[in-house]
């Protein structure tokens, strides 16, 4: 962490928890982190869609703010399953994951079609969270910056220098991720290193010391607070552990 960097804590639901279950839920953790100052910490959650309505009005005038899973490009139109930027800012949306390592496994996202979803959470006045990060194999073959830096390059092409600075960009080694296996701080801290001297590179060393990058893949209580160390670690993208209020309050914690 820097001091000149706001840390950023963000709890990624995926497909979990009915609406009602996703009140349950963000009621407890409003009460764990009653006493968290805005001032120290940002905190987001991203629940699925459909408690998104019922969540908005539970967490205005709270200190944990409300963030969405995906983001369509379009204002609106035939885009079967997809989801408007404007659907979400009604229900007090602020955040948008995109390119999350599962859309681009499973559903074929690109580094193209992140860089535009990412585009028009930006033109609407959604703060995108940019996921990254290397398969195992990539990894094991030597390839993570080429693979990181490709897919920096691709998500933000275009980006103007406030859209950048709007921006969170979150690397997730999918290897980490739900699988118990976390990248060691040294790790993530050699991509986080190099994503903020890509940033220099293209923005400027000033936009690029204020970017936060997030660390995502098996962030624990027991382990957040050594990653987050670090001195190009600005927060977390908490996959299972922000499930469990108590879990994610103690990550939460770790960066106080
Ligand atoms: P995990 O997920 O914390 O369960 O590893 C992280 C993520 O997918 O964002």
């Amino acid at each position: 962490m820097n001091p000149n960097r706001k840390p950023i804590i963000a709890g990624n639901w995926k497909m979990y928890k009915t609406a009602a279950e996703a009140v349950a839920l963000v009621n407890e953790l409003k009460r764990a982190v009653a006493d968290v100052k805005e001032s120290s910490v940002e905190i987001v959650v991203c629940p699925p869609f459909t408690a998104l309505a019922a969540v908005g009005p539970v967490l205005a005038n709270s200190n944990v703010k409300l963030g969405a899973q995906n983001v369509h490009w379009e204002k609106e139109g035939a885009f079967t399953g997809e989801i408007a930027p404007a659907m979400l800012k009604e229900h007090g949306v602020r955040y948008a994951i995109v390119g999350h390592s599962e859309r681009r496994q499973f559903f074929g996202e690109t580094d193209a079609g992140v860089n535009k979803r990412a585009k028009a959470a930006l033109a609407n006045g959604l703060r995108p969270i940019v996921c990254v990060g290397e398969m195992l194999a990539e990894r094991e073959a030597g390839q993570t910056s080429a693979v990181v830096a490709s897919q920096v390059r691709g998500c933000l092409a275009g980006f103007t220098q406030d859209e950048m600075l709007a921006t969170v960009i979150a690397y997730e080694p999918v290897w980490a991720i739900g699988t118990g296996k976390t990248a060691t701080p040294e790790q993530a801290q050699e991509v986080h290193a190099l994503i903020r001297k890509l940033l220099g590179e293209w923005f400027g060393g000033d936009v690029a010391s204020q970017v936060r990058i997030q660390y995502g893949g098996s962030v624990k209580p027991g382990n957040a607070s050594a990653l987050l160390g670090q001195p190009d670690i600005d927060g977390a993208l908490v996959g299972g552990a922000s499930l469990k209020a108590a879990d994610f309050a103690g990550i939460i914690r770790g960066v106080l």
